[in-house]
């Protein structure tokens, strides 16, 4: 039987008048009982999965690292996600009881017509199937967490990948709108779907959501940041969530922006002006780094009606950029372009690039509360899991072919005609990509 908490807490509503009664004073006491960061003092769920690929890979180092579990289609449910993850959600939370763990990181990840500005994790969902979305996906999940017997466990869930921003971003009449995204924004389903999870799993009395608001190299220019930060509180009216459902936001999921750029920020004058004035990297650009980015992003968000108490989340699973690249002091240059290119640490071709990116390393290790306003970084993308496959390899995953992918692509107008970046040879998204893991351990900042 699939009723999610929500429904069932109106059935038992209208059973009697004592059942509504106790259901109101436990809804209370559970809603008292949600933590103001959970990462806090918490210890954090290793995936066994992820853990013994790692280790049987050359990453021992980190493999007793925690990493996210992502719910990619709905057999992972049951089975597992993408790849070699083997483990279906009930398995990882029995497994999070026995390690003795209290806290798990789970990825919300099916929309209808999902990855709509890309290709490489198109889902498994039609554009239109919320109904199956919400029946068949979050139910199915809600109802899993909600067992008794995890009830000690703070389950952290990372709602919608790319979806919110690619409603603003990546539709008419901007020329990085793509048929895909505007026919989401058109038909409501990415706002309605990510509504009913931030409702059905906020429900919960321990879990705690996250929405994904992409990065700083994709909402850092003022008139994205603000739109999308209504979008988000638009999701989180919909479909019967409240801005109480949200916990926090999440930033720089499975992508590269360096945590913080050491030798500039955005008004680091160079030849009389600030760099956020050059037109090469930063380019208008408010922020140069996630944590400035996710700073100020809670307190705008905090101030156009979500929970002041709002914590962030940097993953941080590979933006390390270090290696024998990685700048060691600011340039000397007094031309802003070229100041910026020989002393930012964040090394991609263009800031737009997001796919197995050449150079990068594994980031900074998880840590709870590690800054003002900051829940966590924490590694929601697990590093070693591609992002997508370097050419057309058929699958029963619903994974198409991004070119971004491929390192001889000349780019589109969402990474400014500029090369991918990517690395060669690499698997369909989610799937293991050794070559990746080897260089992220080689370049990994702080090193290993
Ligand atoms: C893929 C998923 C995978 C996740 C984590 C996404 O890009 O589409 O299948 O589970 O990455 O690696």
């Amino acid at each position: 039987m699939r009723v999610s908490l929500r429904k069932s807490l109106v059935l038992a509503a209208t059973a009697t008048l004592a059942t509504s009664l106790v259901v109101v004073a436990t809804s209370t006491a559970n809603a008292a009982a949600k933590l103001d960061n959970p990462y806090a003092g918490a210890q954090v769920y290793v995936n066994p999965d992820w853990s013994a690929q790692a280790a049987a890979s050359g990453g021992q180092a980190i493999a007793n690292q925690p990493t996210a579990i992502w719910l990619d289609r709905i057999a992972a449910i049951e089975s597992g996600s993408a790849g070699s993850n083997t483990m279906g959600l009930r398995d990882h939370l029995d497994a999070a009881v026995e390690q003795g763990a209290n806290l798990i990181q789970v990825v919300i990840y099916n929309l209808p017509g999902r990855d709509c500005a890309a290709l490489a994790s198109n889902g498994e969902l039609a554009p239109t199937d919320l109904a199956k979305y919400e029946n068949d996906y979050i139910d199915p999940i809600v109802e899993i967490m909600g067992d008794a017997a995890y009830a000690n466990l703070r389950i952290v869930t990372i709602v919608e990948i790319d979806s919110l921003p690619n409603l603003v971003t990546n539709v008419s009449p901007r020329e990085t709108a793509t048929p895909e995204c505007d026919a989401m924004k058109a038909n409501g389903n990415y706002v309605q779907g990510v509504g009913y999870a931030l409702a059905q799993l906020g429900a919960l009395p321990n879990v705690y959501n996250y929405i994904d608001i992409g990065h700083h190299g994709w909402l850092g220019w003022d008139d994205n940041f603000d739109a999308a930060g209504d979008v988000f509180l638009q999701a989180a009216n919909a479909n019967g969530a409240t801005p109480a459902d949200v916990h926090g936001f999440a930033a720089n999921v499975a992508n590269y922006g360096i945590l913080d750029e050491a030798y500039f920020d955005a008004n680091t004058a160079v030849g009389g002006r600030p760099v956020r004035e050059s037109t090469e990297w930063v380019d208008w650009n408010r922020y140069v780094g996630e944590l400035e980015y996710a700073q100020a992003y809670r307190d705008h968000l905090a101030g156009i009606g979500f929970d002041s108490g709002l914590g962030m989340i940097i993953d941080t699973s590979r933006n390390g950029w270090g290696g024998p690249d990685r700048p060691t002091r600011a340039s000397t240059s007094t031309d802003p372009n070229t100041f910026v290119n020989e002393s930012r640490l964040d090394r991609r071709i263009h800031l737009g690039n997001w796919c197995n990116q050449a150079g990068a390393g594994i980031g900074e290790r998880p840590k709870a509360s590690p800054a003002t306003g900051i829940d966590a970084y924490a590694w929601i993308k697990p590093p070693g899991e591609s992002d997508g496959a370097s050419r057309e390899i058929p699958n029963d995953e619903g994974k198409g072919f991004d070119r971004m992918c491929d390192p001889t692509y000349t780019g589109n107008p969402r990474n400014n005609n500029n090369m991918s970046g990517a690395l060669n040879d690499a698997p369909l998204s989610g799937h293991w990509f050794q070559a990746q893991f080897e260089e992220l351990l080689a370049n990994a900042y702080p090193p290993l």
